[in-house]
């Protein structure tokens, strides 16, 4: 199945966006980015040197610009990070895409997939599962209503994910075609 606009995953820290992204690339033999890997290579620094230079702010500056760039590139997958969706000019940005997909995950979830990784600023200071809990809060309402589709992927292997996934773009395709 070809692609005709960017297939989007949204959601928090730890929700497996990138596992996703990378299984379904192979799946759907379409290119794949990871914002956050993009947003590192742009500015030749890791998101943690980012952050601690210039800022959360200088950060979703850089997030803002390399979501534009990835936006206007051919259809492809791409896995946003966990802000992205905050502010209302990257949301409008995302709407263009019907294929805007939610991976939805709890706060345990996340702390089990984030333990280990030093590269998220946001989670280094405090305690990380407060920390998720004020974001859940704000940052839920706002994946669901960016998103086109919902999966909760908690208990989910990442096989059973991308097939709702493939049945969701299915379903999208069928819509799309003359009746
Ligand atoms: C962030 C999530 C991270 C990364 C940055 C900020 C957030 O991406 O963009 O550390 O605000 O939730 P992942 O969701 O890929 O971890």
């Amino acid at each position: 199945m070809a692609l005709i606009q960017h297939l989007i995953l949204i959601g928090p820290m730890g929700a497996g966006k990138s596992t996703i992204g990378r299984l379904l690339s192979e799946q759907l033999a379409t290119a794949f980015v990871d914002l956050d890997r993009l947003i590192e290579e742009r500015a030749g620094a890791s998101i943690a040197w980012i952050f601690d230079i210039e800022g959360e702010e200088g950060f979703r500056e850089r997030e803002t610009q390399s979501l534009e760039f990835v936006l206007n590139s051919p259809a492809q997958i791409i896995a946003t990070g966990g802000g992205c969706i905050l502010r209302a000019k990257n949301r409008e940005a995302l709407a263009a895409s019907d294929l805007i997909v939610y991976l939805e995950t709890s706060i345990e979830q996340q702390l089990e997939r984030t333990s280990k990784d030093k590269n998220r600023p946001l989670l280094q200071a405090g305690n990380p599962e407060a920390v998720l809990q004020v974001m859940a809060e704000l940052r839920n309402p706002l994946y669901q209503q960016s998103a086109r589709f919902t999966v909760d992927t908690n208990a989910k292997p990442p096989k059973l994910v991308i097939h709702e996934i493939l049945n969701f773009l299915d379903e999208i395709q069928n819509e799309k075609l003359p009746s």
